[in-house]
């Protein structure tokens, strides 16, 4: 490895002094990395305000504005300037403290904590990618539960040459809290790596109040035994969740402050929860016990020098679309309306489950409460011939992975859940007597 930059040098130095242990949660990459105040960025800044400024990499017209097509700008009612230019690598100013204010809105238990500016990415998955960057090298191990997105492996596995070390998801119809412990404290303290995704892709879990004081106590009770925890919480589908009793507000809330030892990274964004899947917006924040503001602006330097490095910035577009959004008197309505509909369709496969005890002949629904999707053992019958004879006989679509049936209610109208229910039960029937 050549020698690191002075830059990265001076940010590390912020991060040690502060907390050593997040110093020692950083790759080989996350240690190298910085983001280039020097260079053409500096001397951009420079001429900031000067007569003339011929430093800017973008196309401007005689006047100044943006240089851009009629044909595209005709179509879009913002003005050029919030459209056409790069955004920074951090992210829009505007947007990023409109959506920290919305973390501390929307999880109330992070009053009084401080958590660092989030960092906006290209949505969730280069969220997670970065951390990857970040935090992951070759060989190091990630405590995931067994049933997990399975874009995790592209994005860990073959980028980052992480393992995946899975636990089993759930026991006795609850979250494997113990599972987790049991993989947290094997082998001799050290970094650790944890995914906490809720509610979960694909089981659609979340877990209840209780249990996520579980989780905290386990990863504090690791730290406290020397254990450097990077925990990834991956929010996709934040504020979806359908039950009373259940975590509302995200693990964050209770690992930014929990330990020195544990550093809270939260990988959240507009995609499923402000349905803007191809917007590709999202957030990395970060939140550690006794944390400065000069230890999370090195975080953050970091975070937005691997983001250049990689797409260099996120699309203005989209980014000044959400911030208007986000500030609109008419958001929470809308939102509330499209958390509706979706929980109509939660309730309704709630009463199919009740009221045909007959499909616990075929299958057996997994713990679920949140999210868009919920998953279903089948009995007797291999998930995937189920899925192939779903296809072929019953004009019906699902997903099979890690053994499991995912059903997307988040995509299926509420009038053809009872069919779907019913072909998913007859696909298994015809399987089990063949
Ligand atoms: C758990 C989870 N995380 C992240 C993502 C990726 O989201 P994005 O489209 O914002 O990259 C998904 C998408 O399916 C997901 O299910």
């Amino acid at each position: 490895m050549s020698p690191l930059n002075p830059q990265a040098i001076e940010l590390n130095e912020s991060i040690g002094q502060v907390n050593p242990c997040v110093l020692d949660m950083l790759s080989k990459r996350g240690h190298g990395i910085f983001f280039p105040k020097k260079g053409i960025l500096a001397q951009a800044a420079a001429a900031k305000g000067k007569d003339i400024n011929a430093t800017i990499g973008i196309a401007l017209e005689d006047d100044g504005t943006p240089l851009c097509l009629d044909c595209i700008a005709e179509r879009v009612e913002l003005a050029p300037g919030e459209v056409f230019p790069y955004a920074p690598s951090f992210g829009r100013p505007d947007l990023r403290a409109t959506w920290r204010e919305m973390i501390y809105r929307k999880n109330p238990s992070l009053a009084g904590i401080e958590i660092s500016q989030p960092v906006v990415t290209s949505a969730l998955t280069h969220g997670l990618s970065m951390c990857g960057y970040l935090f992951a090298d070759e060989g190091d191990a990630m405590i995931i539960p067994d049933l997990f997105w399975g874009n995790y492996r592209l994005v860990f596995c073959n980028a980052y040459g992480v393992r995946l070390n899975t636990y089993t998801t759930f026991a006795r119809d609850g979250l494997n809290v113990e599972g987790l412990q049991e993989a947290l404290l094997d082998g001799p303290p050290g970094k650790k790596l944890v995914s906490l995704n809720f509610p979960n892709n694909p089981t659609g879990y979340t877990p209840t109040e209780a249990e996520a004081q579980q989780l905290r106590d386990v990863l504090i009770e690791a730290a406290e035994r020397g254990n450097k925890i990077v925990a990834l919480i991956d929010d996709a589908y934040f504020g979806l969740v359908y039950e009373d009793g259940i975590m509302k507000q995200s693990i964050f809330s209770l690992l930014a402050d929990a330990h020195s030892g544990i550093l809270a990274v939260k990988i959240d964004g507009a995609t499923k929860e402000d349905y803007a899947w191809g917007f590709r917006v999202g957030f990395l924040t970060f939140g550690v016990k006794g944390a400065t503001t000069d230890l999370y602006a090195a975080l953050e330097a970091k975070t937005g020098g691997a983001i250049r490095g990689n797409v260099s910035n996120s699309p203005n577009i989209s980014q000044s679309l959400l911030n208007m959004a986000f500030t609109s008197p008419d958001y929470n309505v809308q939102k509330n309306e499209k958390y509706q509909t979706l929980r109509r369709r939660y309730d309704k496969i709630r009463d199919i489950l009740a009221q045909r005890t007959d499909y616990q002949e075929a299958f057996r629904a997994l713990p679920f409460n949140s999210g868009y999707f919920m998953c279903l053992e089948t009995l007797d019958a291999d998930a995937e011939s189920v899925r192939q004879t779903l296809l072929s006989d019953y004009s019906t679509g699902i997903i099979v992975a890690n053994g499991v049936v995912r059903v997307a209610f988040s995509s299926t109208p509420y009038d053809r859940l009872e069919q779907l229910f019913d072909n998913i039960y007859k696909a298994v029937k015809a399987i089990q007597t063949r």
